[in-house]
């Protein structure tokens, strides 16, 4: 596909239909905002001047280009503010694990200092922390390990690891830094005080013992991916929500509820946390699951602010949120269900944004549409509306009312034929053409293909874009923008291959960054040996020309990357170093909370080390533009 132009796809499409659906005036408003590859071309003739890196087997180091320099930023222990020293036993207290770094580090984001300006040599870094490794958190184990020591403190322990990290950064002589003490510095835990906004605010399925009003829940869970609001407020997205749940199968229960809990796959627990706090316990807090799965939106400005679940954006395995403005003003929020067969959705506000800053802007993601995507032949696909009493979605088919529809997106997008994707992870828009990227990471379920997941079953992922005439249209252009993988499986890569894309960034030149999540049970071994550790490349959307940029640690995945307004800074992080990759295991190595290194011990390297999972600060050794 890449060697015809998105453009002349887009305008065949387009001038078809409109000769059937629009007049004149609609075609040309649609060419607008879509002639993509000539206008980035122009304004960015140097879109790319690194020399690409090879790929990286097995070694236990960040790898950047000749010219790059890459420096461990901000690990899983260290303070957010002036708080307690990390212990290389993993030692820390619950208490102690509430003021420093949690653990694997996901989507970050830069925030100039002061608020509203560009400044580039101060600021906040916000970022997530999704999941725990285990066999690295406690000194002697987790609940899988050593459940006799399992203990209600390393519940709490486990729970403050997950959250938010929020860090002042700041460039003195050149030397960037953590401001500590900072009054900015905070965590967000599966513990913190948090509201619920929008349709489903106040809804029954919403009220648990400690709740009665539906209104107010403890705390933020797999928090994955990200997004940034025009008013300044950072997105957070609960993912995986459903492994922190378990209930008893035999337990009696309604028909209804067993269906509504599997469709969100609730039942098993990567964690052991319903021992010793029985809101995870469904059987004690059934309505608690319905209280995660949602974005969650705080003003990183204030440190005292409260975080808001916006309920109407739907409940699902939110991957997560990237933003277009729309002619108008109305905001349009694009967000994947990463999960095999699930759904790619937009939000589009009811009310437009006045176009000042401000956290009480916020409220315009409580009032909207939330569409569901149907990718349909010929590059043509619709936005559908889950409305509760329209098309099916009514109590005949098990809908009460809109905070019903929202609580379960999952079972309303199935009603309206919505298109099941390949595990839908990252979207972003690009800040001149309005194209949308997504990524597809992989599908190893499936056996029968559509349009836009061609492959069966599909191991190596793909990117489609897509583009609207404007960001609250309820019809859309698509292609697929590239086919992962090796030559030999057929891939459309235009440079140095990758496999599994996963986390996305097109930045302020108009470069897309493609980060990677092969999984352990795959990397540096047979069909997947040749693409390497996990790595970060730079795209140009106009050509598909690819260089491989960055290469991760042993069993990392690498995800979450920011720069800064000039562009001379980028951070990335680095997720679970040290997942044991299969390929290891065969080899006879263990790794056990009494052997945490045994696959990786970065970044540290010393002798008693743990891998830790850590943001990384990177700049051009000429103090230039990231990616020239
Ligand atoms: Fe948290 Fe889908 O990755
Ligand atoms: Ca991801
Ligand atoms: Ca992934
Ligand atoms: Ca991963």
């Amino acid at each position: 596909m890449l060697e015809n132009s998105f453009d002349n796809l887009i305008q065949k499409q387009l001038s078809r239909r409109s000769v059937l659906q629009f007049g004149l005036g609609a075609m040309l408003a649609s060419a607008m905002p879509l002639s993509s590859a000539a206008t980035i071309l122009q304004l960015h003739p140097q879109l790319m001047g690194f020399k690409a890196i090879s790929v990286a087997d097995l070694l236990d180091e960040v790898v950047v280009p000749e010219g790059y320099r890459a420096e461990v930023f901000y690990r899983w222990g260290d303070p957010v503010s002036d708080g307690p020293v990390f212990n290389m036993d993993a030692s820390n207290s619950a208490a102690e694990q509430a003021l420093q770094a949690g653990m694997h580090h996901d989507a970050i984001h830069f925030y100039s200092l002061p608020a509203d300006s560009a400044n580039s040599d101060h600021g906040l870094l916000v970022m997530n922390h999704e999941y725990l490794d285990l066999d690295v958190i406690h000194t002697d184990g987790s609940h899988t390990h050593a459940p006799e020591t399992y203990t209600a403190d390393k519940v709490v322990k486990e729970q403050n690891a997950h959250g938010v990290s929020l860090i002042e950064v700041k460039r003195d002589n050149g030397q960037w830094q953590i401001v500590r003490p900072s009054k900015y510095a905070r965590r967000l835990t599966a513990n913190s005080e948090m509201q619920i906004s929008g349709p489903a605010a106040g809804h029954d399925l919403l009220k648990t013992h400690a709740d009665p009003e539906g209104k107010n829940v403890l705390g933020t869970l797999n928090n994955c991916a990200n997004g940034k609001t025009p008013w300044g407020t950072y997105l957070t997205c609960e993912e995986n929500f459903h492994y922190y749940f378990v209930f008893d199968p035999k337990h009696p229960r309604d028909a209804e509820t067993e269906r509504r809990w599997k469709r969100y796959k609730l039942g098993f627990s990567y964690y052991g946390w319903q021992q010793f706090d029985s809101r995870f316990d469904l059987d004690k807090e059934p309505n608690e699951a319905n209280r995660f799965g949602w974005v969650v939106e705080f003003d990183p400005y204030d440190p005292q602010s409260i975080p808001v679940k916006r309920t109407a954006l739907g409940r699902f395995a939110h991957e997560n949120v990237a933003i277009k403005v729309a002619a108008d003003n109305r905001i349009a929020c694009y967000s994947g269900d990463d999960a095999r067969f699930e759904y790619i959705y937009k939000f589009v506000t009811r009310d437009s944004w006045d176009g000042t800053p401000g956290a009480h802007h916020g409220k315009l993601l409580d009032e909207g549409v939330l569409f569901v995507a149907r990718f349909d032949d010929e590059g043509i696909g619709v936005w559908l509306p889950l409305i509760y009493g329209q098309n099916g979605l009514i109590p005949e088919n098990g809908f009460s009312d809109q905070g019903d529809v929202l609580i379960h997106a999952r079972a309303a997008a199935d009603q309206l034929g919505a298109t099941k994707m390949d595990r839908p992870e990252w979207i972003t828009v690009h800040p001149e053409t309005g194209e949308v990227f997504v990524s597809l990471t992989n599908n190893s379920e499936r056996s029968e293909t559509n349009p836009a997941n061609p492959r069966q079953p599909n191991l190596y992922g793909h990117l489609l874009r897509f583009n609207e005439v404007d960001a609250t249209s309820t019809e859309f252009t698509w292609e697929v923008f590239v086919l992962a993988g090796g030559e030999e499986h057929g891939a459309t890569i235009n440079g140095d291959i990758f496999a599994n894309p996963d986390g996305l960034m097109i930045d302020q030149r108009g470069l897309l960054w493609v980060q990677t999540d092969i999984s352990s049970s795959k990397m540096n071994e047979g069909e997947f040996a040749q693409f390497g550790n996990n790595q970060m490349l730079a795209v140009n959307p106009a050509t598909g020309e690819t260089r491989r940029f960055l290469t991760g640690p042993v069993g990392c995945e690498v995800t979450g990357v920011t720069i800064k307004p000039d562009m001379k800074t980028m951070w990335v992080n680095i997720q679970h170093p040290g997942e044991m990759p299969a390929v290891l295991e065969k080899r006879g190595i263990v790794k056990s909370p009494q052997n945490p290194s045994a696959a990786s011990n970065w970044p540290d390297h010393l002798p008693n080390g743990r891998p830790r999972s850590a943001t990384v600060l990177i700049t051009k050794e000429d103090g230039g533009v990231i990616g020239t």
